[in-house]
């Protein structure tokens, strides 16, 4: 076998260079560094070698400079040039460049199993006992112009685990929406379509929206919130604005679009003569069969009034799943008050009692009325005649009970009834 020659890389091995990158990740082998990083390191400031028999190149070695730090961001081989010494010869070959540099400390991360290890060691790089963190942020730095225009943004992780009680529904959603994608492949080999589209509806203030953002966190795709009634003005209309919202949210790679109150937009048509929302009604019929048609977007749409909408919007074919959100039952009372009582006045607090006292408030009724019971607690607290005022500091469980008892809930039993006949008429799970 010939000897190979270690020298510096020449703008026209790059396209050598890829194959043999290519070549060293073998099947479903991760590497630290991606090959967009890799290029962006030749191309900086960084130095690269590469080994080549001839004209072939067999082997290439690339660092990244940052202070007096070398980072080794590629080590790759050709498939038969493994376990010959030649990552050692080009790890030596970069060594003396970036002594040049001032570069005293050679660093390199390696995921399990890459290729490298040895030369590594034999070069007398020392594994460190570390942990090394990732977080993806999958919006892509083109998208973040667009994101800003439709209104979108990044919400931070951890929304998904702050939704309190709601098991039943977080479950289903869970199940249904995420998990599908989240892993399209096992979805697939199951014969699942991960869901496009979904409605969810419910009395006002029972979580629709919060679950459409914790939804959004939990994926880490950026939450695009349409607003119909903003649309308009535009000169060609609402249903043409509407139209070209969706075109510019195709852009994005993912993203969770969330349109709140849509019977305004897709209520029941019909009535002569046709009114000017009932052409907005028949786009946003048009754009979701397109919608549906690519991967990585999921729109949301809710809804206080479920029966008011229109019926070809709930047919099968547009929407995965019709997903009704409803009062909070009493673990979920349970957990919301834990929620936004202060952590440090819990033990005392009798959450048993305001579950019993909180029928038929919604999660924002329940948020209301703890506020209110905390500010009530406070006022007297600094206000308050000084015999009266509590010897511990803090709310007590009357104060939450006396802000319970001046707090209306937004539920009655008539409107748990429609819920209940809503969904036994037109959820869809
Ligand atoms: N499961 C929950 N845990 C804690 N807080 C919640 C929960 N669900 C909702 N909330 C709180 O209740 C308030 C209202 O929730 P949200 O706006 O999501 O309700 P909604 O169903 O969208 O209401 P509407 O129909 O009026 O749009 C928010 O402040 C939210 O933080
Ligand atoms: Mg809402």
């Amino acid at each position: 076998m010939p000897v190979p020659r270690v020298r510096d890389f020449h703008d026209d091995d790059l396209d050598q260079v890829v194959r043999v990158w290519e070549e060293s990740r073998t099947s479903g082998q991760r590497a630290v560094h991606g090959l967009a990083e890799v290029l962006a390191a030749i191309r900086e400031d960084g130095f690269a070698v590469v080994a080549v028999v001839g004209e072939v190149v067999v082997g290439a070695a690339v660092t990244r400079v940052s202070g007096d730090r070398g980072w080794v961001v590629l080590l790759a081989l050709a498939n038969d040039w493994r376990g010959r010494g030649l990552g050692s010869a080009m790890l030596t070959e970069l060594e003396k460049r970036l002594m040049g540099r001032g570069v005293h400390r050679l660093s390199a991360l390696l995921a399990p199993g890459e290729t490298g290890e040895k030369a590594f060691r034999n070069r007398g790089y020392e594994p460190r006992d570390l942990t090394y963190f990732e977080r993806i942020v999958p919006l892509q730095p083109q998208e973040v112009g667009l994101l800003a225009k439709l209104g979108g943004r990044m919400l931070h992780a951890g929304l998904w685990e702050a939704l309190a009680g709601m098991e039943h529904e977080k479950e289903i959603i869970e199940r249904r929406i995420v998990l599908p994608l989240v892993d399209p492949d096992l979805a697939a080999a199951y014969g699942v379509q991960p869901p496009r589209a979904v409605v969810l509806f419910g009395p006002p203030g029972t979580g629709k929206t919060t679950f459409a953002k914790a939804v959004a966190s939990r994926l880490a795709w950026p939450f695009v919130e349409v607003f119909p009634s903003r649309l308009a003005a535009a000169g060609g209309g609402q249903a043409l604005a509407l139209r070209e919202t969706f075109a510019e949210i195709e852009e994005l790679e993912h993203a969770v679009v969330f349109i709140d109150e849509v019977e305004e937009i897709a209520g029941r048509r019909g009535g002569k003569p046709p009114s000017p929302l009932q052409g907005v009604t028949n786009e946003l019929l048009k754009i979701i069969p397109a919608f549906r048609e690519s991967d990585g977007r999921l729109l949301v749409c809710a809804t206080n009034f479920v029966r008011a909408l229109d019926p070809a919007l709930l047919r099968h074919g547009r929407f995965d799943y019709v997903i009704p959100v409803g009062a909070p039952d009493a673990a979920a009372r349970a957990a919301i008050w834990r929620r936004y009582i202060p952590a440090g006045v819990l033990e005392r607090v009798d959450v048993d009692a305001l579950v019993a006292a909180s029928e038929l408030f919604t999660p924002a009724d329940i948020e209301f009325a703890a506020r209110k019971g905390s500010q009530g607690a406070l006022e007297a607290g600094v206000y308050g005649a000084e015999e009266q005022r509590p010897e511990v500091r803090g709310p007590a469980t009357a104060d939450y009970l006396s802000a319970l008892a001046g707090t209306r809930p937004t539920l009655t039993t008539t409107i748990v009834d429609e819920f209940t006949e809503d969904i036994a008429s037109i959820a869809r799970l």
